[in-house]
């Protein structure tokens, strides 16, 4: 690690220097290329056995990305695709920029968009671009040359723009086109993100040869006072099973989801239900897009994510952009600004209420010197360190069990807003059944942390468990936004064990607790625990005692990211 640069990551993806937004929601695909002369090197036996017939594939993933190739700022209208590739998804070699503006209708910035694959193997891109007027536009790309696996080359089609603001769209509001659909009726489906009189829409367009497309008479779906949606995602989840479907299937067992970035909150909104084929409309089981009950990939730092299908692996996965919350000049003077989630499995939960998220099984590849702590009963105000671990770059997994509610307190019937609740009730708050969890990126002396933790409260004949993350001792340094989070987690304590699981880097803290049910992302910037001054420990503040029943901590290897 480098002191002059301690919050760059050693694990989370980012380029090598300037600024560097919604990478995920531009497009990240899994390319199976039909490879003739059978290179076979990197193919693992899983990769093969989802094909049929005496065929050898080669398989890249790439990640496309919003950059700034002049600095760390989002720049004025020169931002590109960013390109870099992976056959891990973990380590990544860097290729010059995918997308450039160059064009009339996209001068002003080459904007967010998606990756389909054709029939016949084919990638197309649909991304957003700025005209002169600053006009949002859908343009189309295509790979110079097929057999080059990297796909360093992109040719911009000669039918550009393919989609225009419709009359009535403001055209500022009209951008981030999905990964396309492919219909019964071989009519290829793609939704837009907009607003209209402050209604959010996903605005739908169909076409047959991917060049020619035709805007239907009603978006996908759309919900007042929500405002702008920005990089909408629709895909299909199994309502059985963890693995992932194609973004195209339709049929028994599928649920369906629709996601919008809602830019006046920057929130990574979800809502489930049921996709009617013959109207092409969305019809949610419940909920909203907004306010404190909308169901959110992740209650921290996470943004205009976007999912893709690994057919290799049968698994959809998501990305999601971590924004910095340092200031402008902090970021200058460092060159970069903005970071990747470790990409994340999603699948629907037993419930069928709510998406679960796990990080892939990749990750874990990092891991080095495990430290596993036996089990241990935590008193009132205890603080246990966890040793022998690189604290600054970690991923720590610890479950709980309670066996005594006796004295939990009762839930007061206003706290319907988990963060709120999270910012009352901090880290330093003493209660009966927590605060209890981790306090991670530490200071020996304490005058530094990040809290990870977990209060439990009587509700009626149940117990809630409120999941917090709590960032306002992160850094004695107060140039940057230190910010509390906090969500209600669908776990009974009382039969289930509690778990949680932290993926720490530098300036990054991924959280996910009950195997996935809530994530909290935050970013930090310590002054004194960076690097081999950052400490890890597992506390109680509570006066109740609560047992740990398994703590992993491992130190995690630095991967190769651009
Ligand atoms: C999301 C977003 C997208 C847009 C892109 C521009 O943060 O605003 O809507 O296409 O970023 O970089």
């Amino acid at each position: 690690s480098n002191p002059f640069q301690p919050y760059r990551t050693d694990y989370h993806f980012q380029p090598a220097k300037n600024w560097m937004n919604v990478a995920s929601c531009d497009l990240l695909f899994f390319m199976i290329l039909a490879w003739t002369n059978g290179w076979t090197k990197i193919c693992r036996s899983q990769w093969l056995k989802n094909f049929s017939g005496p065929m050898f594939y080669k398989g890249i993933y790439h990640l496309f990305y919003q950059y700034n190739p002049e600095g760390a700022t989002a720049g004025s209208g020169n931002l590109s695709w960013g390109h870099s590739t992976s056959t891990d998804l973990i380590n990544w070699t860097p290729h010059e920029e995918a997308i450039n503006p160059s064009q009339p209708y996209d001068i002003n910035g080459c904007w967010s968009g998606s990756a389909t694959i054709l029939p016949g193997g084919k990638p197309a891109i649909l991304y957003t671009g700025r005209d002169p007027n600053n006009k949002q536009i859908q343009n189309l790309a295509l790979p110079k040359n097929l057999s080059d696996p990297f796909l360093i080359e992109w040719v911009k089609s000669t039918e550009n723009p393919v989609m225009e603001p419709p009359e009535q769209i403001d055209p500022g509001s009209f951008r981030d086109p999905t990964t396309a659909r492919l219909g019964p009726d071989d009519t290829w489906r793609v939704i837009i993100g907009s607003q209209f009189n402050n209604t959010g829409l996903a605005i739908l367009y169909r076409s047959k040869d991917f060049v020619n497309w035709t805007k239907a008479e009603q978006p996908l779906h759309s919900e007042e006072e929500t405002e702008m949606w920005e990089c909408p995602d629709f895909f299909p989840v199994s309502n059985n099973s963890r693995k992932g479907v194609d973004t195209s299937m339709i049929g028994l067992n599928i649920r369906y989801v629709l996601k919008a970035s809602i830019s006046k909150t920057q929130h990574d909104c979800y809502m489930i239900g049921t996709y009617n084929v013959t109207a092409d409309k969305f019809i949610p089981d419940q909920g909203s897009m907004d306010g404190v009950s909308a169901l959110r990939y992740d209650y921290g730092q996470f943004y205009a994510s976007k999912t893709f299908f690994d057919s290799a692996k049968n698994r959809r996965i998501l990305w999601g952009w971590i924004i910095e919350l340092s200031s402008e000049a902090d970021n200058v003077k460092k060159g970069w600004a903005g970071l990747q989630a470790v990409p994340r499995s999603l699948w629907l939960d037993k419930s069928g209420k709510q998406l679960m998220q796990w990080p892939i099984a990749e990750v874990e590849k990092l891991r080095e010197n495990p430290v596993n702590l036996p089990s241990k009963l935590l008193g009132e105000g205890s603080l246990l360190e966890v040793s022998n671990i690189k604290a600054a770059q970690a991923d720590v997994e610890i479950s709980f069990r309670i066996t005594e509610f006796e004295k939990a307190e009762v839930m007061d019937p206003s706290w319907t807003d988990p963060e709120s609740l999270c910012i009352q009730k901090g880290a330093s708050v003493k209660g009966a059944l927590g605060p209890f969890g981790l306090l991670v990126l530490a200071s020996k002396n304490l005058k530094e942390y990040t809290a990870v933790f977990f209060r439990i409260f009587k509700n009626q004949n149940k117990y809630a468990v409120l999941m917090c993350s709590d960032q306002r001792s992160s850094s004695l340094d107060n140039d940057h936004k230190k910010t509390t989070y906090g969500a209600f987690l669908d776990v009974d304590p009382v039969h289930d064990k509690l778990s949680l699981r932290s993926l720490i880097d530098h300036s990054i803290v991924e959280s996910f607790g009950g195997g996935g049910k809530a994530c909290m992302t935050a970013r930090v910037y310590p002054t004194m625990a960076t690097d081999d001054e950052a400490h890890l420990y597992a506390f109680n503040y509570g006066t109740e005692k609560i047992n740990i029943t398994n703590l992993s901590a491992w130190s995690m290897k630095k991967a190769r990211i651009n």
